[in-house]
């Protein structure tokens, strides 16, 4: 089922998420409802809080749901490893025109549990990297418009002032 992403400035958004501690049928089909909507939005990367729900879950697909190897979710996930630097562009679904380059660790180590509820670790360098960090950010209830300068925080908030106004967000 295709869920409704929700925009900043929705409260969840800035919620952390509780752990999950349930691993049961309503979790899988949760997430199998997060990459549906991760797909129909063209995302790489969905996190609960953006389709309303404060729990530590996520979802990562660099493919696009091309390639079903590349399908990861993150249950209850940390960032265990931090290495280098990368300052690339980021987007997020749930601030649609919004795109800035974010400051972020170049290769990270994951731990997270699976759909159930087996721990495993996971490496990722460049963009899965910073799709980890991106999505493990909002399970933290912290939005990349926050990894940004002030000066560029304060320009992409006009801007989505901006675009509310005229009734485009
Ligand atoms: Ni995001």
């Amino acid at each position: 089922m295709i869920l409704k992403i929700v925009k900043y400035p929705e409260p969840v958004l800035q919620q952390p998420g509780e752990p999950v501690t349930e691993f049961n049928d309503e979790l899988r089909q949760f997430v199998a409802d997060l990459f549906e909507t991760m797909y129909a939005s063209k995302g790489i990367g969905l996190a609960a809080q953006q389709v309303g729900v404060a729990k530590r879950v996520t979802v990562v697909d660099l493919s696009l749901g091309q390639d079903p190897a590349q399908k990861i979710a993150l249950i209850n996930p940390e960032v265990i490893h931090r290495e280098g630097k990368q300052y690339e562009e980021e987007g997020c679904l749930s601030f649609p025109e919004i795109r800035e380059r974010i400051s972020r660790a170049a290769k990270v180590r994951v731990r997270a549990q699976d759909q159930d509820g087996k721990w495993f670790e996971m490496d990722g360098e460049e963009l899965l990297s910073r799709a980890f960090q991106h999505e493990i950010d909002h399970l933290d209830g912290i939005l990349f418009i926050f990894r940004m300068s002030a000066l560029k925080r304060n320009l992409n908030l006009r801007k989505i002032r901006k675009l509310q106004s005229e009734g485009k967000w």
